[in-house]
């Protein structure tokens, strides 16, 4: 993978110690961001999208039953012997691309699902003192130019933290973080006021956060003074909702289509979506389909 440096946002934080309950049996006893979307786990389209946006620290903030998500970005040179044995380059060259050698991974352990915000506490000791992104892998979001990357490029131009944001229906704002923004410039808007799950008909707008952040690390500071919050847990809108006194935070509609792969329509969706996207199995999952969708699907007549 080809290192781009358009910022200089190093640090990324993935939050993974959710227990992932929408998704249970399945997260029973593996992460959910181990769920593959066709042959990669969701954690590893977040870590290429992390790094293609230029951070070369990532930090994932994981908890109980997530070892695989340290043994995904670790070498197993035993795998990678035999492969070379057998003259399987390719495969070979897919684990090797899984995170590059200028990149570092750092695992903290969250000691019990508190909340988001608290997860991303737990990453303040090694963030120091710059911004940096926080990346939820259940959001996949597939984008001509990553979602990460276009946030960069907003902070860049206007300071501040940003938030990735898209429009969502009205019934659906209590799943979401919901802001309230001044007049938009473009895709930009600099936010008023940031609510946690509002009910819909006391949500002051539908546009919601989705799983992307770019910080600032005052951030840890409200952290350090939020209580818990909507559901029992320390929430991370809480903490931003105390920044907009002091910063700029900005709502950043970015380029691209989301999935919520925490739920299992959205996984669905990714997952036909990506495959008809994918290189070699593409064409041939189109056929499938289509066949599919005129004999099983036909309207019964
Ligand atoms: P979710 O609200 O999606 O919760 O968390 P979840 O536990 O992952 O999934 P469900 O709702 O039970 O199915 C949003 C993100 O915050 C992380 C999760 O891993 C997910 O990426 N998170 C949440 C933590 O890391 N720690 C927490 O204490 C809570």
């Amino acid at each position: 993978m080809a290192k781009v440096s358009t910022t200089e946002i190093r640090t990324a934080v993935f939050p993974v110690a959710g227990r992932g309950t929408r998704f249970l049996p399945a997260t029973k006893a593996s992460p959910k961001e181990m769920l593959p979307i066709v042959d990669k786990p969701l954690i590893q389209y977040a870590a290429e999208e992390a790094l293609a946006a230029g951070a070369r620290k990532l930090v994932f903030i994981t908890g109980s039953s997530k070892r695989a998500i340290e043994d995904h970005f670790d070498s197993d040179h035993e795998l990678e012997e035999a492969l070379e044995a057998q003259g399987k380059r390719e495969l070979l060259k897919a684990l090797k691309d899984i995170v590059p050698s200028w990149a570092s991974c750092i695992y903290i352990r969250q000691p019990s699902p508190l909340g988001l915000g608290h997860a991303v506490w737990c990453a303040k000791p090694v963030v120091g003192d710059e911004p940096f992104f926080v990346h939820l892998a259940d959001d996949l979001i597939d984008a001509p130019t990553p979602c990460l990357r276009q946030m960069a490029e907003v902070h860049a131009e206007r300071g501040g933290s940003v938030l990735g944001v898209e429009t969502v229906p009205r019934a659906e704002t209590d799943k979401y973080g919901i802001v309230a923004t001044e007049e938009r410039e473009g895709r930009i808007s600099k936010v008023k006021q940031i609510v946690e799950k509002p009910r819909p008909s006391n949500a002051p707008s539908t546009l919601a956060v989705v799983g992307r952040y770019l910080l600032s690390p005052t951030i840890f500071a409200k952290l350090e003074n939020t209580g818990r919050g909507a559901g029992g847990e320390i929430q991370l809108t809480d903490a931003i909702a105390d920044l907009l006194s002091d910063e700029n935070v900005f709502a950043y509609e970015f380029e691209g289509k989301r999935y919520d792969c925490g739920s299992k329509l959205g996984y669905l969706q990714a997952t036909v979506e990506y495959g008809l996207k994918h290189e070699s199995l593409g064409t041939k999952f189109h056929d499938y389909l289509r066949n599919l969708a005129s004999t099983t699907l036909a309207p019964k007549g």
